[in-house]
């Protein structure tokens, strides 16, 4: 078992080698239930030495376990089996997931059904892997073998804790890697629990290996150590600066997946109802903790106080509660910390821009991380918030003139992950999509997710791509094979 209980607070030691170990120093930092403050659980922190073993497992594991010499149609087995399990412990994962983040029940259920999907994608995915015959003249022969890159360092963030794990292992798994995960020192839980059935499912010691602690010490030393072949990071633009820096040392691959300022964009002849949902939908689910979230709501003049206005309305049936009750649509922030940022965000909107409803923290509780959804408007581009990732429950609504304007104002920003356009158009709707600079464009909708679909960023929102066939390429050397067919010899001196 991963966890024990002392006294209501379940510990959890990290996964090395097919082992629970306690962590070099012997030391443990607090897990928190947002919605109350409380501590629930203690968890061993790692440090260079745990990653030191880690990777050491992780790098044997590649290089002569039996993992090295799996067929696809083995690894495709074990992610069917992972994902069966996944789906045979979801009301507890969930459950976990969602004391541990604060996110409603509904939305935690949803995320560990997707982590499911997710290996069963790559599942079927692991005997699709192709290389290439290459046309050089007919003396020779050239083909491609498709190899995997070897240790994959991951470090997820708290947002989707085992969702995101899920969007790391699955890739990784199917291409033949090994793996080292971090996740966010916020959210270990679902991860650790998750590990549980590695042995029983026959992922050899060493496949995949699970470090905790916070990300500048634990965090940093895995990207930092020579043994690890591969960097995937999703969390903050800051730390995707410093790992790239820091990964050069050793030239890693790196792949990030580092959050943004998408814009929702409205036009006039937009549907009404939808649209207004829309705009709600695309900022307020999961907290807006969503690297995607539509926190920049471009209106049109024409319609612009009419959906600020219908958007307040509704906004205010928004129910914030506790996030294990089934009507919950809004849960606190992940953390004392999240809640003093996004906090700081709304005394800053305030001098900004004007508030249509929110703007402060819920009276009806008396504890936990909770934030009142919160709607900025008259925001101009240039403002901070507009800028700058908040992370939580708080939209900015800028009006634009005409489709020309809302491009402008739609590109003038660092970040490229995600973008949307809701019109009746089709013209307009596609001359638009066309022009935005994101990894992500949804028409008239904002948010759906596939495993099937590429999912990545442009500019300052990262580079490689997760999911489909994409997320697996990141896994994957690519090695070119010269076979002369021609016995004379070369005859050059
Ligand atoms: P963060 O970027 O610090 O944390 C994400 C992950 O990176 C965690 O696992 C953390 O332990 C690790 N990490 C932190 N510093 C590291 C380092 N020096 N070397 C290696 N790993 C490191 O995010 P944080 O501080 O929790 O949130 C700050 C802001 O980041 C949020 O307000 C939000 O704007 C953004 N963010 C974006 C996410 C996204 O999905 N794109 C997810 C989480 C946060
Ligand atoms: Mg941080």
């Amino acid at each position: 078992m991963s966890s024990s209980a002392t006294a209501g607070i379940r510990t959890y030691k990290n996964y090395v080698n097919g082992e629970w170990v306690a962590s070099a120093s012997g030391q443990t930092f607090p897990v928190y239930d947002p919605s109350t403050e409380e501590v629930i659980a203690e968890v061993a922190a790692a440090g260079a030495a745990d990653v030191d073993l880690a990777v050491k497992a992780a790098r044997a594991a590649f290089d002569s376990g039996p993992w090295a010499t799996t067929t696809a149609q083995d690894r495709g087995r074990v992610l069917f089996k992972l994902a069966e399990k996944i789906r045979q412990n979801s009301p507890q994962l969930a459950e976990i997931e969602c004391r541990n983040t604060g996110k409603p029940i509904v939305e935690a259920e949803y995320d560990i059904a997707d982590v499911a999907t997710c290996f069963e994608y790559y599942g079927g995915l692991a005997t699709k892997v192709l290389g290439s015959v290459n046309p050089v003249p007919a003396n020779a022969l050239s083909f491609t073998l498709r190899e995997p890159v070897g240790v994959a360092g991951q470090i997820i963030p708290w947002n989707y804790p085992l969702l995101m794990a899920a969007w790391k292992l699955a890739p990784a798994l199917a291409a033949g890697c090994t793996c080292v995960l971090k996740p966010a020192e916020q959210t270990p839980l679902t991860a650790l629990e998750f590990a549980n059935c590695f042995g029983e499912v026959g992922l050899p010691p060493g496949v995949v290996n699970i470090l905790n602690g916070p990300g500048e010490t634990a965090g940093a030393a895995l990207v930092a150590h020579p043994g690890v072949d591969k960097i995937a990071f999703t969390g903050s633009a800051a730390v995707g600066k410093i790992i790239v820096k820091s990964a050069a040392d050793t030239l890693k691959r790196v792949t990030l997946e580092l959050g943004g300022k998408s814009p929702n964009i409205f036009f006039t002849d937009a549907d009404w109802e939808a649209s207004i949902d829309g705009a709600l939908f695309g900022v307020f689910i999961n907290q807006g903790e969503v690297c995607s979230a539509g926190s920049r709501i471009l209106v049109e003049k024409k319609i612009y106080s009419k959906f600020v206005e219908a958007m307040t309305e509704k906004a205010k049936r928004i129910k914030l509660g506790a996030p294990l009750e089934r009507d919950t649509k809004m849960g606190p922030l992940v953390s004392k910390e999240q809640y003093d940022r996004v906090s700081s965000y709304l005394e800053l909107g305030k001098k900004e821009a004007k508030v249509a409803i929110g703007g402060g923290r819920p009276k009806q509780f008396g504890k936990g991380y909770y934030v009142e959804p919160t709607i900025f408007y008259d925001v101009d581009n240039t403002a901070r918030i507009a800028r700058e990732e908040i992370f939580g429950p708080v939209a900015s609504v800028i009006p634009f003139d005409g489709e020309a304007d809302a491009i402008r104002i739609a590109n003038d920003t660092p970040y490229g992950l995600a973008a949307a356009v809701w019109t009746r158009d089709i013209y307009k709707a596609f001359r638009v999509v066309k022009s935005l600079r994101a990894g992500i464009v949804w028409v008239n909708h904002m948010q759906p997710t596939y495993v099937e679909a590429p999912w990545g960023g442009y500019k300052q929102s990262g580079f490689g791509r997760e999911l489909g066939p994409w997320g697996l390429e990141e896994y994957l050397e690519t090695k070119q094979v010269f076979v002369n067919l021609d016995e004379t010899p070369i005859g050059w001196y």
